[in-house]
């Protein structure tokens, strides 16, 4: 079995439309989490530029464990009170950070990060972990690779049994 990466239109909201349209056929019929987040991180990794991680953690009932990813290893348990990716699943919002050296208790995973989105994974009111997204440039995220990238999550959470 082969894949093709789908052809992306250059406009940032219809590139996700497709992107999520792509996802959600490749997670169709598998509810395995580490499956779809693996593939859903290769995924996101090829077709998505200038990111230099983008993954998985999950929440195991006390802290954030990581999961599936693209990128340089990276740390292995974060704290809900610590951090991007805490705040994300504290506060179940998304962060999205500019400038992460502005922030007092950013995790600095990839010295190379310089701006970061990290998305809550909840489902049917439960924390499930977050999808985090970093990039060398600063201020990479804009508000439609927000919507777009919440939108994937969105494909991730509703694939899960
Ligand atoms: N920077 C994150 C930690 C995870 S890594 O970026 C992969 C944070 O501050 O939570």
């Amino acid at each position: 079995m082969s894949f093709t990466l789908p052809d992306l239109s250059d406009s940032p909201a219809e590139r996700y439309a497709e992107l999520a349209t792509y996802a959600r056929a490749l997670l169709d019929g598998e509810p395995d989490r580490i499956a779809n987040a693996a593939n859903l991180s290769a995924l996101v990794k090829a077709t998505v530029p200038d990111l230099n991680w983008v993954g998985f953690y999950f929440y195991d009932g006390a802290e954030l464990v990581v999961g599936p990813f693209q990128g340089l290893p990276a740390c292995i348990r974060i704290p809900l009170d610590r951090g991007v990716c805490g705040a994300a699943a504290r506060t179940r919002t998304t962060q999205r950070i500019d400038d992460v050296h502005a922030v007092a208790d950013h995790i600095a995973c990839d010295g190379a990060t310089n701006s970061e989105l990290v998305v809550p994974l909840v489902r049917d009111g439960e924390l499930i972990g977050v999808f985090d997204l970093d990039s060398e440039r600063t201020a990479r995220f804009t508000d439609d690779d927000q919507r777009g990238l919440e939108g994937i999550a969105a494909v991730f959470v509703d694939s899960l049994a």
